[in-house]
């Protein structure tokens, strides 16, 4: 086994949010490896987990442990998910084209199968969540790479700007059973044929921390609606934990103790597992950039999974070691993400084949740091039940159409602790608010 201490880190802050080619490397890892960054106490020899960048291992998963993650993961890559810098060079993903975003094209989508499944039944405007979930976080608008025909929407006489709430209030207010009909006609008429696409498959799978906009611990979409899929990750989960723990104890450990510290069900495979988070990228070449979010004390992990296995470069590059290592389907990949930049060379498919039609899924598994700031699983539960309830309470003093129910500093108030109280008992009022007391004289003064 090789171990290397590298000797210096070259400063490549100018290198973020662009595509790493060959000139960004000098060694190419195909072997099992240990790299460390260069050790910067006095007087110690020996590299420790401290400055381990990453450890490297050639085929570590069996094919039963692939196909479990493959099967349990492989649809959690979708073109809908925000990746910031990851998602490449700006120049490249805009060109000024009209395009349509992305909770317009899912509102478009959900008015056309004229369906709506949820946890929360109908109680729930999903047109309201849809665009909910947008808001909280940025989607590149060309993730599909879908435009609307804006010389059309002009030559009728709309206003680009405001045309699709303009026909989005016109469609809903159709009785509900023409309403598929119009919004098949919106997509047909206004949105282009030719799709430009730049996609970038990247989803996430496992749990996810509150947001301001959605301030609730929670399964991601993906988990929630496809659990029993979702489950058959676990034997490939299991088996990445037991390897974390062996080669990098220290780092396990620490990250093991914060793991211990959440509700179970908010870890990947229960309490086998010290990861909370996946995220699941398809044949997504990164541009430059470092991972954000993970328990900086901790270890990211990564695996790529695959049906064929036959493509060429997608190199993780590490431009400030000038190292790349070329994962392929079973290798391990324990690395610090966290600090190191990181993003891929081109993906070149196997002859005869265009990309759309291979598949290199990569896996990163991590803790998010933010998930010690979650109660119970009940407790997180409770929360989100009690924003929609808000969300659709007409009587309520904040109350306005498409409020989505959240409103400044709700968690601190008499309303909450109500409700709280009432519906998951004193106990839990008291364990997550054990300074507040309901009262009645607080509302009335
Ligand atoms: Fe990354």
């Amino acid at each position: 086994m090789k171990t290397i201490v590298a000797k210096f880190k070259h400063n490549c802050e100018d290198k973020l949010g662009k595509y790493m080619d060959e000139s960004d490397y000098d060694l190419l890892v195909e072997d099992d490896m240990d790299f460390y960054a260069p050790i910067t106490e006095i007087g110690r020899a020996q590299p420790s987990e401290k400055e381990c960048i990453f450890m490297f291992r050639k085929n570590r998963f069996t094919v039963e442990e692939q196909a479990s993650a493959y099967e349990g993961l492989v649809n959690a890559a979708q073109p809908t998910q925000n990746r910031g810098l990851a998602a490449g060079p700006k120049g490249e993903r805009q060109g000024g084209r009209n395009w349509c975003d992305e909770s317009q094209i899912e509102i478009m989508e959900y008015l056309i199968k004229g369906e709506q499944t949820s946890l929360f039944g109908r109680i729930e405007d999903p047109i309201a969540e849809i665009k909910k979930r947008h808001a909280s976080y940025e989607v590149p608008k060309d993730a599909r790479g879908i435009v609307w025909i804006k010389s059309k929407i002009e030559q009728e006489g709309y206003d680009y700007e405001t045309f699709f709430e303009t026909k989005l209030e016109e469609i809903l207010a159709l009785p509900e059973y023409k309403q598929s009909a119009a919004a098949k006609d919106l997509f047909e008429k206004y949105v282009s044929n030719t799709t430009y696409a730049n996609q970038v498959l990247s989803g996430i799978a496992g749990f996810f921390d509150r947001y301001p906009r959605i301030p609730w611990g929670r399964a991601t979409s993906y988990t929630e609606h496809h659990r029993e899929t979702y489950e058959k990750c676990y034997p490939f989960m299991r088996k990445l934990s037991s390897e974390f723990q062996r080669l990098l104890p220290e780092r396990f450990n620490v990250q093991n103790e914060a793991a211990a510290k959440l509700d179970p069900r908010f870890r990947v495979a229960g309490e086998d597992t010290p990861f909370t988070t996946v995220t699941v990228n398809k044949n997504f070449r990164t541009s430059a950039h470092r991972d954000a979010g993970d328990l900086h004390a901790g270890f990211s992990n990564l695996s790529v999974i695959a049906k064929d296995k036959e493509w060429e470069g997608g190199y993780l590059v590490l431009p400030e070691y000038r190292v790349a290592i070329n994962i392929r389907p079973g290798d391990l990949l324990l690395i610090n993400n966290h600090d190191g930049i990181h993003g891929n060379t081109e993906l070149v498919p196997p002859e005869g084949k265009a990309l759309e039609d291979m598949e290199r899924i990569s896996l990163v598994c991590y803790f998010r740091e933010k998930m010690l700031e979650l109660g119970s699983w009940e407790y997180e539960s409770l929360r989100r039940k009690f924003v929609y309830e808000r969300s659709k309470d007409c009587t309520h003093p904040l109350y306005r159409p498409l409020w989505n129910g959240v409103s400044p500093s709700m968690w601190d108030k008499n309303e909450w602790f109500s409700y709280l109280e009432k519906t998951g008992g004193k106990d839990m009022l008291d364990r997550y608010h054990p300074q507040k007391e309901v009262s009645t004289l607080d509302e009335f003064f």
